[in-house]
């Protein structure tokens, strides 16, 4: 079997970290037989400084053709002022690319690890085996609305962005959502502000209706996203999936991230659809949640498991290897479990240090 990747390193410490993610799969591939086809390409900032576009339309129909991407990550105040013509995806290289592949569905999760217990902000007992998946609306929602923009003049400006979801548009994600809570432990939990916007309204009817005729042994339920956010720093252990919109998925897993003690741990798939067989036929994005941290760019430190964890993911999601996922999840354990860390995580050691111990783990397992 062979798979077509192409790997947008962004910005940052994306390159470093994507870098790392790519070595861990050839090693992987070399014991599978799975023939890989990487392709290299600029996003976002890298991309503004060479060829002045945040990306070009061939690094587009590229990823059209590829089976997965590997993005590290983008955005910096290089170019924070920087507005293009157009609406919100032409503003952002990977919103660009979450828009042009419809990749409307994210997983992002977050585990605690038990050498990591002590970095997290929780007591020992409240956090361990938290194990939290993030389901999170990608291409729709306030953040890609093209009812947006600020005018007036002087101290009369007006800003807005309009928080809209069609029927159609929730229900396709919300499936998604149900299937990853059915084949995990059958508990979904929907955010929304039904009590305040429309748009949550119909969420929350649209969720419930296709839970009771489609998932109905998935035990859902739905909370307001301010209780979720609370219930979520005080008892951890008691989610599951986590089902949300897309500005308010983009809060839930950051703050998820907690639980693993450092942003650096969590892997994204990015997907159009789940497929039964593990085998996406439509390409799909694999992305740490993490940002492109510029203050430790190019000192070699970045922690690089978010990447590698992303790697796992497409091997699960694009390459119908699920063994090989499961094996690259031991290997960041173990590699925790024998002490690496980087800075983030309070340790010492530097991105190719804990690359070379996942790598050594897994080809050991
Ligand atoms: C994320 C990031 C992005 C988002 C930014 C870089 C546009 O925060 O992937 O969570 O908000 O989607
Ligand atoms: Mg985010």
């Amino acid at each position: 079997m062979s798979i077509k990747i192409l790997a947008l390193g962004g910005d940052g410490i994306g390159p470093e970290v994507v870098d790392s993610g790519l070595q861990v799969l050839e090693a992987i591939a070399g014991t599978i037989s799975l023939k890989i086809d990487i392709g290299e390409d600029l996003l976002h900032g890298a991309a503004w400084d060479a060829h002045s576009t945040f990306i070009r339309p061939e690094t587009i129909r590229a990823a059209h053709e590829s089976d997965a991407l590997l993005v590290g990550a983008v955005g910096g105040p290089k170019w924070d002022h920087i507005t293009v013509d157009g609406g919100p995806e032409e503003q952002d290289g990977l919103m660009k690319l979450r828009h042009e592949l419809e990749v409307f569905t994210s997983l992002r999760r977050a585990r605690a690890y038990d050498p990591l217990l002590s970095r997290t902000p929780f007591r020992p007992e409240v956090v361990r085996n938290s194990d939290v998946m993030v389901v999170r609306e990608l291409c729709g929602g306030a953040m890609f609305s093209d009812t947006r923009g600020i005018d007036g003049t002087d101290k009369n400006r007006r800003a807005y962005d309009l928080n809209e979801y069609t029927e159609v548009e929730i229900a396709r994600f919300a499936r998604i959502g149900f299937e990853v809570a059915r084949r995990r432990r059958g508990k979904l939990l929907s955010v929304d502000k039904a009590n305040v916007f429309m748009a949550g309204k119909l969420w929350r009817e649209v969720v419930q209706e296709i839970g009771a005729n489609e998932f109905p042994d998935v035990a859902l339920t739905h909370f307001f996203t301010d209780n979720a956010a609370y219930q979520l720093s005080c008892r951890p252990g008691d989610f599951d999936v986590i089902l949300a919109d897309n500005l308010f998925g983009d809060i839930l897993s950051d703050q998820s991230a907690a639980i693993s003690g450092s942003l650096g741990m969590l892997p994204s798939a990015c997907l159009s659809h789940l497929s039964a067989g593990g085998r996406s036929e439509k390409p799909a994005i694999y992305e740490p949640v993490h940002g492109s941290a510029p203050d430790i760019a190019g000192t070699g430190v970045a922690n690089p498991i978010a990447a590698i964890l992303s790697v796992a993911m497409l091997l699960e999601y694009s390459a119908a290897e699920r063994e090989s996922a499961r094996k690259i999840e031991a290997a960041v354990a173990s590699t925790l479990e024998a002490g690496f860390a980087t800075p983030d995580l309070g340790g010492t050691n530097t991105t190719q240090e804990i690359t070379n111990e996942v790598i050594r783990q897994v080809l050991r397992a």
